[in-house]
């Protein structure tokens, strides 16, 4: 099967830097003058390949910047750019969709509304796809972009640096940040690369629990509330939450979630945080907005909230497009670098085109391993609750069943392969028998194939399965008898 990015997390924190590298080259061998963050005119390295690129939600800069970047590495676009203009319009599924472009395409760039569709893009396609954005899902080329940006802003006279200047970055995360699909690959990637991540988020628009657990279980973050840096001195940081991306010694701490749990190297290094290196703001996702989940007090950057002291040196970022939350008035900051976070757009597209097209030898090596007990996936049982997760979707249940990652054995703990979400099931059951029982402290003792999860003991009966009988010893007689 042919390397895809979906998440962030198919990409090695060595192949980031690798696509990094290639980009670079880019823009040394094709930068325009005077403008080092642009790329011009057309080598011919993908010539006679084709691009897909397949939007089925607005977009401005990805789509344009993914083409522009085929058509300057010598290759050619096909192109939807609208939902309305396909057959997903008719009800044509994912999977459909997709086995058909494939026939027309050396790679393919999703963009759409469901949660995990560009997942089942790739488990269909059999050439690369590339997640530009699904649901409020990821979007990790925007993420790419943006560390891109955070290396160069760390470059100095010039001269080229390596991810290693990430590392204990403090990068302010502002704004939607759940409904923001850039901030959820981009932390993933911050606390990959040894970032602290300080989310202000706008009022109830936290980061949602799956992306604050997986920040905890797989990048061993370090959440603290506010009650708990109550101790910190009186100009740290204003944050609701502060992530910490630790070392390995952390992990010690990290369910601990108490300042005074903290070693005091730990308490130390978080009183050292120095000024921010980088706010980055997003827009309110309205089109994601469930009745109810309007704000009126949306925050804005600007001006005159930057002249705290502690931004002084901070970037100011943006994915892009814009609305009211970051003010015009930054626009000739020297700290502004939005637009050139979007021009890196181009270089780094073409640097990650050219490695899944494998124009650039050994780019990409082994993708990075899930971290997972086992896979479960089975067509009753179980699903993923989240409503807007692909798997949710009538048109798309026509052929997917849901598929889990078992991420932890005790209390069992399954992830959507597909959006994310976690929850843990509470009845055990088999397919050969039907029969469950409550409690999934045994879940291993059946046979993966033959397992059925079910979230509750309503389900399990919906389904139509039984509870088991089970054999218990009376206590006044010898003989085994059998209780409800
Ligand atoms: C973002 C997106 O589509 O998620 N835009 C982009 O790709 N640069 C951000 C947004 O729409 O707010």
């Amino acid at each position: 099967m042919a390397r895809s990015v979906t998440s962030i997390d198919d990409l090695s924190n060595d192949e980031i830097e690798a696509i990094f590298r290639l980009a670079d080259r880019y823009l040394v061998e094709m930068g325009t003058p005077g403008k080092p963050f642009r790329v011009q005119g057309r080598s011919s390295l993908a010539g006679g390949l084709i691009l897909a690129t397949l939007f089925l939600e607005p977009s401005t800069r990805t789509r344009l910047s993914f083409e522009s970047a085929m058509l300057r590495l010598g290759g050619e676009c096909i192109s939807v750019a609208d939902a309305e203009s396909t057959s997903a319009a008719k009800g044509e599924t994912i999977a459909d969709t997709v086995r058909v472009v494939e026939n027309y395409a050396d790679a393919i760039v999703i963009r759409h509304p469901y949660e995990g569709a560009a997942r089942v893009a790739a488990d269909y396609a059999d050439v690369p796809v590339i997640n530009a954005g699904d649901g409020a899902h990821e979007h990790p080329t925007q993420t790419l972009c943006d560390l891109y940006t955070l290396r160069e802003s760390k470059k100095q006279e010039g001269k080229p640096v390596g991810m290693e200047v990430l590392r204990d970055l403090n990068v302010v995360l502002w704004g939607d940040l759940q409904h923001g699909r850039t901030v959820h690959s981009l932390v993933y990637a911050l606390a990959r690369f040894g970032a602290r991540i300080i989310p202000l988020a706008a009022p109830g628009h936290a980061f949602p629990e799956h992306v604050g657990r997986r920040l905890a279980r797989d990048y061993n973050c370090l959440p603290l509330s506010t009650k708990d840096i109550d101790a910190l001195p009186a100009n740290a940081l204003p944050a609701d939450v502060v992530y910490v991306t630790p070392d390995e010694p952390h992990q010690q701490a990290l369910f601990a979630n108490a300042w005074f749990a903290l070693s005091e190297k730990q308490q130390a290094e978080i009183r050292a945080m120095r000024g921010i290196d980088a706010v980055y703001s997003t827009r309110l996702q309205r089109e994601r907005l469930e009745p109810g989940e309007e704000t009126s007090d949306y925050p804005t950057v600007d001006a005159r909230f930057l002249k705290d002291r502690r931004y002084r040196d901070a970037q100011v970022m943006h994915p892009l497009p814009r609305v009211d939350e970051l003010s015009y008035d930054l626009d000739r900051d020297r700290r502004g670098v939005y637009f050139k976070q979007a021009a890196y757009g181009v270089p780094v597209r073409m640097a990650l085109l050219a490695a899944l097209l494998e124009l650039a030898p050994d780019m990409l090596r082994q993708a990075p391993r899930e971290k997972e007990v086992a896979r479960y996936g089975q067509a009753t049982g179980i699903s993923c609750y989240n409503a807007r997760c692909v798997t949710q979707q009538l048109s798309e249940q026509r052929y997917l069943t849901p598929r889990f990652s078992i991420i932890e054995a005790h209390p069992l703990t399954l992830r959507c392969v597909y959006c994310d979400h976690e929850q843990t099931p509470q009845v055990v059951s088999r397919n050969s028998t039907r029969k469950y029982t409550l409690g999934t402290d045994d879940w291993q003792r059946v046979p993966l194939e033959d397992l059925v999860l079910f979230a509750n003991e309503d389900e399990a009966r919906r389904a139509e399965h039984q509870r088991k009988k089970t054999p218990r010893r009376d206590s006044t007689a010898s003989h085994v008898v059998s209780s409800e």
